[in-house]
């Protein structure tokens, strides 16, 4: 088959990782959460690398561990990710990913913008900022994380404010996508949109 990259933007927290790879398993095709490279160069960053350094030497292997999914970690991926020599690290492996034969999804920040600005199906998924936080809350919750409400609430709208205002490739949908508003609806009304959206462009090929 072709390639067909489905590109899926929007702000932490919106549904984008569960949709992606929903729409992925629909489709039968790989799907590369982005926002893994930007957390894994953080992670090192945190551990004293050089974060232009770690974004250059990055591996399969970093992309692996547990510990990303924190939210100091997540906080280190947005600071890292306002470098453009970071960025510019990262793209070629994107490219690569997207263009693979049978099918892509990649979910991030600027996919459908920058990194992918030809993909066939472009979505940009959001949700209210109190309910993207009051969603991080349940699922920090269940794993036992003691951050409280009120601190999610700010690190989202901090995280949000500097994914959107940096210089390159900030978060913005692109003109061509489809916005999901997740803020009304269930995961499985969410991941349903997104499907409805994509069908018909694979089906003009
Ligand atoms: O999607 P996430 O929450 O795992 O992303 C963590 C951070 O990485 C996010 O706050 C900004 C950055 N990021 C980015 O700049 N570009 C991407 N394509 C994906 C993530």
């Amino acid at each position: 088959m072709t390639p067909f990259t489905i590109a899926i933007d929007g702000p932490a927290a919106a549904g984008k990782g569960t949709i992606s790879k929903a729409v992925a398993a629909h489709f039968g095709f790989a799907h590369l959460d982005t926002g893994l490279l930007y957390r894994a160069v953080g992670a090192r960053m945190l551990t004293g690398t050089e974060p232009v350094q770690a974004a250059q030497t990055l591996t399969a292997a970093d992309l692996q561990s547990d510990q990303l999914r924190t939210p100091e970690v997540a906080q280190a991926a947005s600071k890292v990710a306002v470098i453009p020599e970071v960025r510019a690290a990262l793209i070629e492996f994107q490219r690569a990913f997207a263009r693979r034969a049978g099918g892509a999804v990649l979910d991030g920040r600027d996919i459908g913008t920058v990194i992918c600005p030809d993909a066939e199906a472009k979505l940009f998924v959001t949700a209210s900022a109190q309910v993207r936080a009051e969603r991080r809350f349940l699922e920090l919750q269940a794993k036992d994380d003691t951050t409280t409400r009120a601190q999610v609430l700010a690190d989202v709208i901090e995280r949000d404010a500097r994914d959107s205002e940096r210089a390159t490739a900030p978060l913005k949908p692109a003109a061509d996508a489809v916005i999901i508003d997740t803020s009304d609806l269930s995961i499985e009304a969410a991941i349903q949109a997104a499907i409805a959206a994509v069908t018909p462009r694979m089906e003009l090929r």
